[in-house]
């Protein structure tokens, strides 16, 4: 039980941390944004519908995971209120399962699935030992608890001193850019005036279009909350029905109405052979 609960109040922290220190969590358009993993998640998670009507809260949503993480892991070091901590616990292993890692085969290597387990395992031996939190409304557990998200409000501030580099805001960059490029789509039914969508290397969801001039694709992820966007054929624009959001896929995806004032990231394109693909 000590082990469980030095792993898991250590790896809770440490997670918080790792969100906290990057500069690109809590930013827009960044590749590492809340909203743009969140976008990604929806496309292959069975609790996608759920998830898709949390993006237009993403920032709101990245500060709570990030906070309940310091919390979590801070509260099982500290053995306080240990049980409810470690149903927190368990609750987020089991919706970044169903969300981040879902697409992970064989289950076995995706780690949420184990850190499910895990949580759930903890849980129920101090839920049956009967050694239950000490959540109570005496002056002594209220400083306790109080105590835990002063912690978690402070490891997160300080991860924000401790920036691990400037947030990455290209799709492709790092680790993607090192794989190969994939098909979207053959290049003879693609005619001029077409668009499709298509889930980049990033995993994101993305759109292509087809001019005279040739291919190009930007990402459809909203650089405000992460939303999708969907190209209106009429507006020949592509809008976000979360805040409103306007971008013209025909002039660099600039932004023609906020709230955001950054555009869409740019996907690399080309034609190889007889396929469109994304390079
Ligand atoms: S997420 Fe807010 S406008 Fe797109």
């Amino acid at each position: 039980m000590r082990v469980m609960r030095l792993w898991l109040g250590v790896t809770w922290i440490y997670a918080g941390w790792h969100k906290a220190s990057d500069p690109g969590f809590l930013t827009s358009g960044s590749t590492t944004f809340i909203g743009t993993q969140l976008s990604a998640f929806a496309l292959n998670s069975p609790i996608g519908f759920a998830i898709n009507k949390m993006l237009e809260h993403s920032t709101q949503i990245g500060i709570f995971v990030m906070l309940t993480e310091f919390a979590i892991g801070a509260a099982t070091l500290l053995w306080i209120a240990p049980t409810w901590a470690a149903f927190g616990g368990f609750v987020m292993s089991l919706g970044l399962w169903l969300s981040s890692t879902w697409q992970v085969q064989p289950y076995f290597l995706a780690s949420d699935s184990a850190y499910t387990i895990l949580w759930l395992s903890y849980f129920l031996f101090l839920y049956g030992s009967r050694r239950k939190s000490n959540v109570s409304v005496d002056r002594r557990s209220f400083f306790r608890i109080s105590s835990v998200a002063a912690i978690a409000v402070a490891g997160a501030g300080l991860g924000k001193l401790f920036p691990t580099g400037a947030p990455a805001t290209t799709p492709s960059a790092g680790v993607d850019a090192q794989l190969k490029s994939i098909k979207i789509v053959k290049d003879a039914s693609l005619k001029v005036g077409d668009t499709k969508t298509f889930v980049s290397k990033a995993g994101t969801p993305a759109v292509l279009f087809r001019t005279k001039a040739g291919v190009f694709a930007y990402s459809a992820v909203c650089t405000h909350e992460g939303c999708t966007v969907q190209f209106n054929s009429a507006s020949k624009n592509l809008q976000c029905a979360c805040h409103g959001a306007v971008f013209d896929p025909f002039d660099g995806a600039k932004v023609v109405t906020g709230p955001t004032n950054q555009p869409l990231a740019k996907i690399k394109v080309a034609i190889e052979g007889s396929w469109i693909v994304e390079a």
